[in-house]
């Protein structure tokens, strides 16, 4: 397969169209076949659900070139899985898990000259997504949906690729105890751009959302989840039941614990004891793993020893192990790697 003329090495994290996507759409109670299309664009009326009500979710997974040149994607039941359960919650249709994982198969092999090539440094970004296509103007749930998938080849989510980046402690909230964090709804993004974009304007990278009851806890950011490891070595990621569940932080619980013989501990993290951690970081599909190396807390600045040089030593083998096993390095554990 010849790939196309891209300057893989160079791509941030930014669209560029490709050539097919997969599109299925639900009407009279039940989904249609679903075709894959060139056509990037869609034409909806006015009174679309997600144009009226916000009533859209999405998922993000990447696909990888292997050491051996195969083409693999990365746990795409998961994906499948938890866009059943933001369906769920947002009065959707859920689209089937397992032709879920064959669309997305479908769509990678009709890119296939869009997915870098191994050692790039780039990956190939898959966006399901669906969104309520029939008219409502009381607020209800739409009738009529569509589910697309899309990919683009992407580059590091964060200029500087694996540069610690600084974050702040936000002083909005991202989601609300029994609220919508727990799932991938538009409606999460939309609330945060406020934050984001005057966080960028404030110099720093992302935001840090504590818990919106108290205060008193770690949350996550606008797009990941954190890792903090402890000054004797154990891997410890925030519980709350207001975080998306992501899968990079519950892949990196086992690579701690199988691979690397680490102890870890999912647990509620007060923000007070971060000042204690020697690590910290930043994981998700578009984040891989990010290193922070200085949180911003209302102009008290907490440094974590690892600096702002360069990932901390656990965090890079965390790192290394599992974009290893990504990218066909290191054995898999079973039904992780699905082949295209
Ligand atoms: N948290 C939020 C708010 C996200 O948007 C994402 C991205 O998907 C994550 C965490 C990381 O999840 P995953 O590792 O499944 O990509
Ligand atoms: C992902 O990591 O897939 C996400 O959806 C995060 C988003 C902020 C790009």
């Amino acid at each position: 397969m010849e790939k196309k003329n891209i300057d893989w090495s160079n791509l941030g994290f930014a669209y560029q169209v490709t050539d097919k996507r997969f599109v299925s759409n639900y009407k009279n109670g039940a989904w249609d076949e679903g075709v894959l299309t060139e056509d990037a664009t869609i034409t909806l009326t006015e009174c679309a659900g997600v144009l009226q009500y916000a009533q859209t979710c999405f998922e993000g997974l990447k696909a990888y070139t292997t050491e051996d040149g195969r083409t693999v994607c990365f746990r795409p039941d998961l994906n499948a899985s938890r866009m059943k359960d933001s369906c769920e919650r947002l009065e959707m249709p859920v689209f089937p898990e397992d032709k879920f994982v064959e669309a997305v198969k479908e769509v990678v092999r009709a890119n296939e000259a869009f997915v870098p090539p191994y050692g790039s440094g780039a990956t190939l970004y898959i966006r399901p997504y669906m969104f309520g296509s029939s008219a409502v103007i009381g607020v209800k749930p739409a009738e009529e949906y569509q589910f697309r998938i899309f990919c683009t080849p992407v580059g590091p989510y964060f200029k500087g690729g694996a540069k610690p980046i600084t974050i702040r402690v936000c002083d909005y909230d991202r989601a609300a105890p029994h609220g919508t964090g727990h799932i991938k709804a538009g409606l999460n993004y939309a609330m945060s751009l406020y934050q984001i974009v005057d966080a960028h304007e404030q110099g720093f990278d992302e935001n840090m959302y504590l818990d919106a009851a108290t205060r008193t806890y770690v949350e996550e950011t606008g797009g990941a989840n954190f890792i903090f490891i402890t000054k004797d070595g154990t891997l410890v990621t925030p519980k709350s039941d207001s975080i998306l569940p992501s899968i990079t932080r519950r892949s990196l619980m086992v690579v701690a614990e199988k691979y690397l013989g680490m102890k870890v501990e999912h647990r509620p993290v007060r923000f007070d004891e971060i000042k204690d951690f020697a690590e910290c970081g930043l994981c998700g599909t578009a984040a891989v793993i990010s290193p922070v190396g200085k949180i911003n807390d209302h102009g008290n600045e907490i440094c974590f020893p690892s600096g702002m040089d360069e990932m901390g030593p656990v965090t890079k083998k965390l790192y290394d192990t599992l974009t290893g096993i990504q990218m066909g390095r290191i054995e898999a554990p079973e039904g992780w790697i699905v082949e295209i």
